[in-house]
């Protein structure tokens, strides 16, 4: 993988060229990829597909979704139902799901552990945090969720779970995505890291998965949501679950 930097970015790319240099991070499979961090932006470019990955919450593709969303298109409105809720993303990714949580006035805490998907996330929150509609409480950590959970004090409303694409064959939606599974490993601990989001969560816990894919978890969901493709498999909060 090509890392370019201008001086303002040098600390990140050092970061990333650390991480690679010592085998912290797999980058085998990004040969065609560049990671370009140019003044205030940075992106990942895949040469192959030349495919750019710049995370943008103030892109027309998300500010549209937002603007059109209400409470009988918006399926969140339906599994989220409190008001300014306090809700745990223990998948960033790309922002996406939560970045509409957001938008709905709950509080969003992000947790991505892979450093690649991180930089550019965070990059996209800075931008985001000095526009006009950033009211601060969108954030996030850089680091793997159940580490997190386990030594957060903080009380979640809900916890949501999108590992969706682990494993999974499924032709993707888009180039994004498919870039995205290259990128995040599959995560082995994924039980453990469900059983302690049931015993400390609040309220619920949301696994987002596809509709035709068996549960995640091996207990029993209190209840689903299914949308056309997708299914939300909610877990109550329960103290006894080992
Ligand atoms: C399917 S993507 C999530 C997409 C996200 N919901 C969105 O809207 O963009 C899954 C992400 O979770 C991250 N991830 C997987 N296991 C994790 C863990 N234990 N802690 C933190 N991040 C994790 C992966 O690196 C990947 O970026």
């Amino acid at each position: 993988m090509k890392i370019t930097a201008d001086n303002v970015n040098k600390h990140y790319s050092n970061y990333i060229k650390y991480l690679i240099k010592n085998n912290k991070l797999d980058t085998s499979l990004l040969c065609s990829y560049e990671l370009s961090f140019i003044k205030t932006k940075i992106k990942l470019v895949n040469a192959n597909n030349k495919n750019n990955i710049l995370i943008d919450f103030l892109d027309k593709s998300f500010t549209n979704r937002i603007k059109k969303m209400n409470r009988k298109n918006e399926i969140f409105y339906k599994i989220f139902k409190k008001n300014k809720a306090n809700i745990l993303d223990c998948t960033g990714g790309f922002g996406k799901d939560s970045f509409i949580l957001h938008s709905m006035g709950h509080s969003v805490t992000m947790i991505e552990k892979n450093p690649i998907v991180t930089i550019l996330l965070k990059n996209a929150l800075e931008r985001f945090k000095i526009s006009k509609f950033s009211n601060n409480k969108l954030s996030l950590f850089h680091g793997d969720a159940y580490d997190y959970l386990y030594n957060t004090d903080q009380d979640f409303d809900y916890i949501y779970i999108d590992f969706m694409f682990d494993k999974s064959k499924e032709k993707l939606s888009s180039k994004n995505i498919e870039t995205l599974k290259i990128l995040t490993n599959n995560y082995n601990k994924k039980d453990e890291l469900i059983r302690l989001a049931i015993n400390k969560v609040k309220d619920r816990i949301v696994i987002k998965n596809y509709k035709k894919n068996l549960p995640l978890y091996v207990g029993k969901s209190d209840y689903t949501i299914f949308t056309k493709l997708l299914r939300y498999d909610m877990y109550l909060n329960r103290q006894d679950v080992k």
